[in-house]
């Protein structure tokens, strides 16, 4: 199977991004091909004003967004790996989410093309406190809900400000790699 990975902190090397090595190199294990692509690196935009059919939705930002999409497409794993940024998912990764709306290809929206595939999560914060990260992951369960994809299961890793801080959590790390390796 096709792993991809799409790491939503500006931080190469930070901790969403270790989560996602971690995860990645578990997959790997279980004899998976494996992608990460860095959202930082691509030139999201927020949705300009889209009105009318759902299906006629159309935007000239759409590009870069599309670039990663048909990785999504490509794959039969998809990871979404974010920092918390407010009790939400960071900016970065919700510019790449909204675009999904947009998607086409041959008449073929993003719902036509997802369902089946698996969904797993990767998330780093700082500051745990009780209830909120259903604020986070509800979202991401619900958008894959929306595509039909089966939630493959998340790590989290909570107490990380630093990107040093992970790697006093060897547990958080073993999770993320049995994820991996279970995906
Ligand atoms: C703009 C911003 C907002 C943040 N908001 C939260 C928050 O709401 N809750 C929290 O626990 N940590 C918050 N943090 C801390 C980050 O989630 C934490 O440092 C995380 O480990 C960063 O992950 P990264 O290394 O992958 O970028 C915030 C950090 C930034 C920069």
């Amino acid at each position: 199977m096709r792993v991809v990975a799409f790491v939503g902190s500006p931080r190469k090397g930070g901790n969403s991004d270790q989560l996602t090595d971690a995860i990645l190199a578990g997959a790997a294990e279980a004899g998976h091909e494996t992608e990460k692509l860095y959202l930082c690196d691509y030139a999201l935009t927020p949705i300009d004003a889209v009105y009318g059919a759902e299906e006629n939705w159309t935007d000239p930002r759409q590009g870069p967004a599309d670039e990663l999409i048909e990785r999504m497409v490509a794959a039969d794993v998809v990871v979404l790996a974010s920092p918390v940024y407010w009790f939400s998912v960071s900016g970065l990764m919700k510019l790449f989410i909204d675009r999904w709306a947009l998607y086409q290809r041959d008449g073929r929206r993003l719902m036509d093309l997802m369902p089946g595939k698996r969904v797993a999560a990767a998330l780093a914060l700082a500051d745990p406190e009780p209830g909120y990260l259903d604020m986070v992951l509800g979202p991401l369960q619900q958008a894959a809900k929306w595509l039909r994809m089966t939630w493959a299961g998340e790590v989290v890793a909570t107490s990380v400000a630093d990107p040093g801080d992970l790697a006093a959590q060897p547990g958080v790390l073993a999770a993320a790699r049995e994820l991996g390796r279970a995906l």
